[in-house]
């Protein structure tokens, strides 16, 4: 247990109110893929953060004196009880009590929704985990005003990775970076940082069009999906491969490289899946369509000299990367030869962003 992150303030003040934060989904560049116990992540990972695809969450607390370790809360989700969603987020309260013990003598109406399509195949576990943390946050400084901004946004955090892993880099913009690297010397398993390296101009602005290959639910949860990777015959090469090309991706990132950019990209994608595709049991979580869009951005690529790229999530669906100086003519590419991959054509315009609001 780690007592840093532990409210241990005397007192406790009857309390009231309500919180609410919107806060972005973020795509990892380089992947978190296994975990050792209390959501510690094998390898160190860095994502961009997103602007539209986002989770608004808001709780309503009271305090109340109940008779037992048992945690009050409801969840409305766009409107509606989500009784399996509240089996999940027990878990996720029971993780956290020790750290914000405060909740035990709450009762808490949540309630959530999010700007993506429900069945679009997006995971909505990193937007909403950050935002949800965010809230309670909120509740541990109207208990002690002295927090300050440094701790509340490292704590959220710390929390949100306590809910889903990759939450924990959705608390802070542009680029993220979770677990401990020797490159980076604030690096830590237990929260994500700020990306605070150098990072070039080439790299603002970037866009990530996600193209809707298969909108139903994963075929692998994600608590499955990482379990693969303890006794996997290639895991120590995976964490290898990953520390080298976070290394390769600092470089990239500060000299401006978008050919190595690329490369390191699609590696770190095709690696998540190569991983998947080895393990035991072994699964293919990319479609037909998948496959046939990887192919034509490699097509499109070679015969314009774009700097757009790929990488995709523990699903079929793609994240295209592509710098703002080619936005119109990769809309057109789009909507020309890749939304006839997509379900329904669908696709979502997104764009890299600076991370949560308080609202
Ligand atoms: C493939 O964060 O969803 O998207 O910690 O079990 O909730 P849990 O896993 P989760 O895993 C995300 C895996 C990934 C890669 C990444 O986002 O880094």
């Amino acid at each position: 247990m780690n007592e840093t992150f532990v409210y241990n303030s005397l007192g406790n003040k009857n309390i009231k109110g309500i919180s609410q934060w919107q806060s972005p989904s973020n795509i990892a560049l380089i992947k978190y893929w296994g975990k050792k116990p209390d959501q510690i992540p094998m390898n160190p990972s860095l994502s961009l953060t997103l602007t539209n695809c986002y989770s608004k969450t808001r709780i309503s607390y009271q305090s109340e004196v109940l008779s037992n370790d048992d945690f009050k809360f409801s969840l409305l989700f766009e409107g509606k009880r989500e009784i399996s969603f509240e089996n999940k987020l027990l878990t996720f309260f029971d993780r956290i009590k020790h750290y914000c013990p405060y909740l035990l003598n709450l009762k808490l109406i949540i309630e959530s929704s999010n700007s993506f399509p429900h069945s679009s195949g997006i995971a909505s576990s990193a937007s909403f985990y950050s935002a949800l943390s965010l809230s309670i946050m909120d509740i541990e400084k109207h208990l002690n005003s002295k927090i300050e901004k440094d701790f509340f946004f490292k704590k959220a955090s710390f929390l949100a990775r306590l809910g889903s892993g990759s939450a924990c880099r959705s608390l802070m913009g542009p680029v993220s970076l979770w677990g401990e690297s020797e490159l980076f010397k604030d690096s830590s398993d237990l929260y994500a940082i700020k990306y605070q390296n150098e990072i070039n101009a080439v790299f603002n602005d970037v866009n990530d069009t996600v193209l809707l290959v298969d909108k139903g639910k994963k075929d692998v949860s994600s608590s499955l999906g990482h379990g693969l990777m303890n006794g996997h015959s290639f895991s120590n090469d995976r964490i290898k491969q990953a520390h080298n090309n976070l290394k390769e991706i600092k470089s990239a990132l500060k000299t401006g490289d978008y050919d190595l950019f690329i490369k390191i990209v699609e590696i770190e994608a095709l690696s998540l899946h190569a991983m998947m595709m080895t393990s035991d049991p072994c699964f293919i979580l990319m479609k037909p369509n998948t496959l046939q869009i990887i192919k034509e951005v490699w097509e499109y690529r070679k015969e314009t000299n774009s700097k757009i790229c790929f990488t995709l999530d523990a699903g079929a669906n793609i994240h295209l990367l592509y710098p703002q100086n080619e936005y119109e003519k990769i809309q057109n590419f789009i909507s020309l030869k890749l939304s006839i991959f997509c379900e329904n054509g669908e696709y979502i315009n997104d764009k890299i962003g600076v991370g949560p609001n308080k609202l």
